[in-house]
């Protein structure tokens, strides 16, 4: 640290010029984030609580009432308004907080977890930091083959899970078998929406034929929804939303501050990105989300028509879009998009150019992904 501090201007002007290096979402640029730019209104919202810190409720009446009345909006949106939950920091440790639940409600040292081979590599993660063996379901298509689930079921098995929007393909799995599946064997069903939370039933709205996924179907026991997703708030906002209190277990005692318990990963927790969710929540509305993930919608369509001129694309299922480049080396087909400014991301399987069709991308700039693409595919040897 440098011994005497420097003037305000100056480490201001210092913040903004890192701040140019920085890829802005309102380039149009970012084609493979799950995350978008924050709306000025959700901004406003973090500042006034940006000081707040969920983590130590005696200090935040306000802040906890947002996230109180959040987690009843969420459970409103994934059908059952009494579900309980948190605001977290992502849908990494919301899948975390599922998973630490599922293992002890079952009480097994040697606890496994089934997950699709799609699954978010949260998973991964949870396996390392819980110490539970997480077994990979095979895919059928792009989602999970139900039958595979069934195989690999246990006495260890703690939880099965399943996607409701996959990073890499925006695929819904078969949440409606998983659920009996669940109730069959009498096991945790979690389900990762963490896109696909605030886009399915927006989707559903408008008519797409789209499986159920969410508490509606009885086997859901847990839910990850992202606010910092399509939601649109700031990070860090990732939700789990569990069907009852019943799921909460192993609660820590706080002694220094207050007489409760904690059951989430983290101690502190902001409340400013509660508030920014409340906010845009509060004022778009289901109405306003409708419209948003309409836009996408037909972004998608639009990128998905066009690619289909040169390329083989992945029909969508929601507003992420894949692009099979036959015979073309497909980093060399990044690396040329990044020579003309695009930050595109790639798929395992099968290897595709990956578009996640968020808000801030315009007409305009799909348009112009489409020329360079065209032209990128079409001049490669
Ligand atoms: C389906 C799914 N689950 C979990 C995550 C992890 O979320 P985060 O990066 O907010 O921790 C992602 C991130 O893209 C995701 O797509």
């Amino acid at each position: 640290m440098i011994k005497k501090g420097m003037s305000r201007e100056f480490v201001i002007k210092e913040l903004l010029k890192r701040h140019e290096q920085d890829v802005s979402y309102e380039s149009g640029r970012i084609l493979g984030s799950m995350l978008t730019s924050t709306p000025p209104i959700a901004r406003e919202a973090y500042n006034i609580f940006l000081d707040t810190n969920l983590g130590d409720p005696d200090l935040c009446d306000g802040a906890k009432s947002l996230e109180n009345e959040v987690i009843g909006w969420l459970g409103n949106l994934l059908g059952n308004p009494d579900a309980i939950g948190y605001i977290l920091t992502g849908g990494t440790e919301a899948n975390l907080m599922a998973m630490v639940m599922a293992k002890k409600i079952h009480g097994d040292k040697n606890a496994e977890i089934i997950v699709p081979k799609s699954a978010h590599f949260s998973f991964d993660k949870i396996e390392v930091i819980l110490g539970i063996k997480v077994l990979k379901a095979n895919l059928n298509g792009l989602v999970v083959d139900v039958d595979s689930v069934k195989r690999l079921i246990n006495e260890h098995t703690c939880a099965i899970v399943g996607v409701a929007g996959t990073t890499e393909f925006g695929a819904i799995d078969p949440i409606p078998e998983l659920s009996d599946l669940a109730l069959d064997n009498n096991l945790y069903l979690h389900v990762d929406a963490a896109f696909g939370g605030f886009v399915i039933p927006f989707l559903k709205d408008l008519n797409y034929e789209v499986p159920d996924f969410d508490f509606g179907l009885k086997g859901v026991s847990s839910i990850t929804i992202d606010p910092h997703k399509m939601g649109l708030a700031p990070i860090p906002a990732g939700g789990i939303l569990f069907r009852d209190e019943t799921y909460l277990r192993g609660g820590v005692d706080t002694p220094y501050i207050g007489l409760g318990k904690q059951f989430t990963p983290s101690s502190t927790r902001s409340g400013a990105s509660v508030a920014a969710t409340w906010t845009l929540m509060r004022h778009l509305g289901r109405e306003g989300y409708r419209k948003i993930v309409h836009r996408c919608m037909e972004h998608t369509r639009l990128l998905a028509d066009g690619a289909s001129e040169f390329a083989e694309v992945i029909p969508p299922v929601m507003n992420v879009v894949a692009i099979k480049i036959r015979d073309k080396d497909l980093s060399l087909v990044v690396k040329r998009l990044e020579e003309l400014g695009w930050k595109s991301s790639v798929t395992r399987k099968p290897p595709c150019i990956r578009v996640v069709v968020m808000p801030h991308l315009t007409e305009h700039h799909i348009n112009e992904f489409l020329r360079d693409l065209r032209s990128v595919v079409l001049n490669l040897e």
